[in-house]
Formats: structure tokens, C-alpha cells, sequence
């Protein structure tokens, strides 16, 4: 597989303040890659670092196999890039920042920009400062993707627009990878990104925590069983098993969280002859809010 960006040991800080510390991860041509973390966690550093807008202390960043600190000017014109925050002109309309930014690009074909603006409904025809959030960010997406770059870097591309508009957004990665192009995203939220990923990195207080795919994840997150009785039961031998823990007791049921395999469970429920059993999915909310708090949960894994 292509590799399209390569990060080994990144390490950047800002005199005694934490940026990211010692990052690793590569992404291939075609992949979603989402990039979460709480607040502050590094998240825009990083895409900084990959855009050769801020210098690395240590380690190595390549984007197609370039250094985008000294060559950025090769990178550039192969990537889209959305910023967190972005400042546009305030009196100016959308329109004219599109057509500067073709201009600048040397676009000539601008059926896919017009396309872009029309699927997304930007307001091209009044000055940007009078826009709501979710209306700047449209046009800052359609700044991103218009000439179809090779590799998208959008810094939390979702905030502000409305699920209809995700669902566009969401509509356009898919058509952006299955022509075999990549995308970086970054997101606050496992959820608003799950179904668009491959695969996600966590940061937390500039370490990656982990990088799996969302697959993974699920299958590892702790799934909730309850079981019930019609008579009282000593659940004690429940405490005993791994990977399984007793969240509450009492009024003839009890809570378990199940991370692992069910199947021990299941063997030693059995011999409670209990009445009944439900299972509720895998919670993904709970793993992640748990990376977050704790940066814990499990080693780093796939990191390819
Ligand atoms: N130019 C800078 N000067 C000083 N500190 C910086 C600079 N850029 C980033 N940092 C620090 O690096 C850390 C990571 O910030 P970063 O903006 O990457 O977080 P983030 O994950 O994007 O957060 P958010 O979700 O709030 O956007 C913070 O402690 C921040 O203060
Ligand atoms: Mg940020």
C-alpha cells in the first residue's frame, strides 16, 4: 500500500508547554483516518506539523515522501487543507473566495467547485462576516475539496453544520476515497466520525493512546448484560470471572459490563438458572470517554 503520510516519533513543543510528543502513524492512499482527542489534546499541532506550518523538534513527518517543513510548496498543491478556525476576508462574498483560491490553484475547470457549492447550499453572494458558523464552514469545505486533492486534512470538519449537511459531508469523504484519494480528519467525537472511518488515532495530552481500527474498537468496548431472577440468588461467583465486571446488584438482577469473550460468562450465568438475560451493544461511547479521562484502555496496537 501507498503510503500517503508518514509520522515517526514526532516530538514539538512550545517552550514549556506540551504540543505533541513523540507520534507515530502512517496513513495509506484511500484510508479515512480520523484523529480524535479531547481540548488541547494536540490534534491541530499535529495537522500544523503535517502541513509544514510549525518545525518538528524531533522525529520525522513525510507527506508523499516529502519533508513538508522544506517542501511545502510539493505538498501543497496535492492537499486540501480545512483549519479549525479559519479567517476569511469578512467583507468579501464566498464567491470571491472561491474564485481567488481557483485563481491562486491555476483551476480552470470549475464545475466540481460550482458542484460543491451547490450540494453543500453555500451562501455565495453575501459578505462572509454576516454568515453563521455553519454556513462559513461550508465554504470552507468547498475550499478544501475543489480541486480534488489528493489527501484532505480537514481540522474538525463537522463542527457547526447540521445532520444534514454531515450526511453531505459524509456522502462526498466516501466519494473522495472510493476514487482512491485520502482524507485526515480530526473530531472531538468518535460518534460523529464512526461511520466514516477506517481506522482512528487517540490523543491525549499529546500521546497516542491508541490507533485502531473503529472495528476493533467496538469489538473490544464492554458490552452491557442483565440478568434476571425469580428468587434470590448469590451472584457472588460472577465477581470471579476476568474481563467481566459487576456494575450493580439487587431487586433480583444484575448489571455486568463484559469486555472479553461472553462465553465464560454465559457458563457461570447458566449454573444461576437465571430467568432471563439481555445484552446491550458494545458502548464505543464509554471506551472512548475512558481513553479520554484516563488515557488508558489498551496499548497501542496497529500502528500500520
Ligand atoms: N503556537 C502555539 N504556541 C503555544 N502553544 C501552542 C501553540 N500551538 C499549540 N500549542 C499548545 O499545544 C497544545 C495542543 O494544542 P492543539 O491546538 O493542538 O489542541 P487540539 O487538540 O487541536 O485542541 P482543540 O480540540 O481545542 O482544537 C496546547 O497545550 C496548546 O496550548
Ligand atoms: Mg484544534
Amino acid at each position: 500500500m501507498t503510503s500517503v503520510v508518514d509520522v515517526a516519533g514526532l516530538t514539538r513543543s512550545f517552550g514549556s508547554r506540551r504540543g505533541v510528543i513523540d507520534l507515530d502513524f502512517r496513513i495509506t492512499a484511500g484510508e479515512v483516518f480520523g484523529f480524535l482527542g479531547p481540548n488541547g489534546a494536540g490534534k491541530s499541532t499535529t495537522i500544523r506539523l503535517l502541513l509544514g506550518l510549525y518545525r518538528a523538534d524531533a522525529g520525522t513527518v513525510r507527506v508523499f515522501g516529502h519533508d513538508p517543513w522544506r517542501e511545502s510548496v510539493r505538498i501543497h498543491e496535492r492537499v486540501g487543507y480545512l483549519p479549525g478556525e479559519f479567517a476569511l476576508y469578512p467583507r468579501l462574498t464566498g464567491r470571491r473566495h472561491l474564485e481567488a483560491a481557483a485563481r491562486v490553484r491555476g483551476l480552470s475547470d470549475l464545475s466540481y467547485r460550482d458542484e460543491l457549492a451547490d450540494r453543500f447550499g453555500a451562501e455565495l453572494d453575501t459578505p462572509v462576516h454576516t454568515l453563521s458558523k455553519g454556513n462559513r464552514q461550508k465554504i470552507g469545505l468547498v475550499l478544501a475539496f475543489m480541486h480534488r486533492p489528493e489527501l484532505l486534512i480537514l481540522d474538525e470538519p463537522t463542527s457547526g453544520l447540521d445532520p444534514l449537511l454531515q450526511q453531505e459531508f459524509l456522502g462526498l469523504v466516501r466519494e473522495t476515497v472510493a476514487e482512491g484519494r485520502t482524507v485526515f480528519l480530526s473530531s472531538h467525537e468518535l460518534d460523529e466520525v464512526q461511520r466514516l472511518v477506517d481506522r482512528v488515532a487517540i490523543i491525549k495530552d499529546g500521546r497516542l493512546v491508541v490507533t485502531d481500527t473503529v472495528e476493533h474498537l467496538r469489538a473490544s468496548a464492554p458490552r452491557t448484560v442483565e440478568l434476571r431472577f425469580d428468587r434470590d440468588v448469590d451472584t457472588g461467583p460472577l465477581d470471579d470471572l476476568d474481563q467481566v465486571e459487576v456494575v450493580a446488584r439487587g431487586h433480583g438482577a444484575v448489571t455486568l459490563a463484559v469486555a472479553g469473550r461472553i462465553a465464560p460468562l454465559l457458563r457461570v450465568a447458566a449454573g444461576l438458572d437465571p430467568v432471563d438475560m439481555t445484552v446491550r451493544g458494545a458502548d464505543l461511547d464509554e471506551l472512548f470517554l475512558n481513553f479520554y479521562r484516563t488515557g488508558a484502555g489498551r496499548e497501542v496496537t496497529d500502528v500500520h
